[in-house]
């Protein structure tokens, strides 16, 4: 997810656990063969064979327009080493459809059909060529139509974002016109937007009919939401054995956020560093109650050094006092629900 979710924080996720793939965030391609340090930059597993640190498959996922400049591409970073590559036909941004990328392409489905019978034809057929679509851009009356021309130009799967690009990021997905395009189709579909816990999850999968499931600001809200509906599926399966696995508590997310903060230093320019601690604990803020706590205490920090110097003092235990101070503080406003974590802290 651009400006989100990438290399440092795809390491740290699937150090996490549950998930089984990613899909990088967009590399722009417009009208040249991009040098291999273009995609290195981006998708930084390609020198560890496209795998995360902890083993996790990182598809690189490219836009643009050009059927045949894709395609140069594709071939080219599929030749770099990586399961394969996956297509964005999702992106609402302005700037990126008034280049003719992204969503916009969802409105003439025959450039669909070449751009993908052309990606298709460059990479080598053991790596998959995926896509990834809004259900359209004004409207969804074409969205059938814009998987069938992916489907005919040789996608091995769609992951669908289940809204228009007029729609944005509001609320609701419609996870049931997953469901409608499913009829249409013979490839794979992958239901996405909106899944924040495992009871969304339960529901996507009910109304879409997919089993897979591409989780993006749920999972950096949650970490522990891939796990946990590993879990539940676990659990689901009578003949599979049932593990143990309680929900990521905050007092467990405190390393991930010390390793996090470490590769952000080491990968993140000095002057970005501090915006990139705040962006995670402003997700994480809206799943664990902690993490507000956490949130309010370094907002106003822009020295790393003060970050790092505030890390240090996050300790477990020294947590859960700061935690006590802070519900004091916030008169129980933070915390009104969360007394037995604590108390168990
Ligand atoms: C900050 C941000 C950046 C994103 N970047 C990408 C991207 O580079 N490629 C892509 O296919 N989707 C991108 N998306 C869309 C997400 O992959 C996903 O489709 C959308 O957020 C809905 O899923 P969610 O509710 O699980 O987050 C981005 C979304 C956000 C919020």
């Amino acid at each position: 997810m651009e400006g989100l979710l990438d290399c440092v924080l795809r390491d740290v996720l699937t150090r996490i656990g549950g998930v089984d793939r990613c899909v990088s965030e967009f590399i722009r391609v417009t009208n040249t063969l991009l040098p291999e340090r273009a995609f290195i930059r981006v998708v930084p597993e390609l020198l560890n064979g496209g795998r995360t640190p902890s083993g996790v498959p990182v598809r690189p996922q490219l836009l643009g327009s050009d059927p045949n400049c894709l395609a140069d591409n594709a071939a080219r970073v599929a030749g770099m080493g990586c399961d394969g590559v996956d297509l964005n036909f999702g992106c609402p941004a302005k700037q990126v459809n008034r280049h003719g990328g992204g969503a916009t392409l969802l409105q003439d489905p025959e450039v669909l059909y070449r751009i993908t019978l052309a990606v298709r034809a460059a990479v080598p057929l053991h790596q998959i060529v995926s896509a990834k679509m809004r259900l359209g851009f004004d409207h969804d009356q074409q969205a059938e139509e814009c998987a069938l021309a992916l489907e005919a130009g040789g996608v091995s799967e769609i992951v669908i974002h289940a809204r228009t690009k007029a729609d944005g990021y509001r609320p609701p997905a419609y996870w049931p016109r997953i469901s409608d395009i499913r009829a249409c189709v013979k490839v794979p579909l992958i239901a996405n937007g909106e899944i924040w816990n495992v009871q969304d999850a339960v529901r996507a999968r009910q109304d879409s009919g997919c089993h897979d499931l591409m989780i993006g600001r749920g999972l950096v809200t949650n970490p522990g939401l891939g796990l946990a509906l590993k879990d539940f599926d676990e659990s689901a399966n009578p003949s599979a054995t049932t593990s143990s696995l309680t929900p990521l508590t905050w007092q467990e997310m405190i390393p991930h956020l010390t390793y996090f903060w470490e590769l952000v230093q080491k990968r993140i320019s000095h002057r970005h560093q501090c915006g990139r601690l705040k962006q995670w604990l402003n997700f994480l803020r809206k799943h664990f109650a902690e993490a507000e706590v956490a949130f309010l205490n370094v907002r106003t920090f822009n020295d790393p050094q003060l970050i790092s110097a505030w890390l240090k003092t996050v300790k477990p235990q020294d947590q859960a006092h700061s935690l006590l101070v802070e519900t004091d503080y916030k008169s129980g406003f933070i915390f009104q629900s969360e007394q037995e974590p604590l108390v168990e802290i």
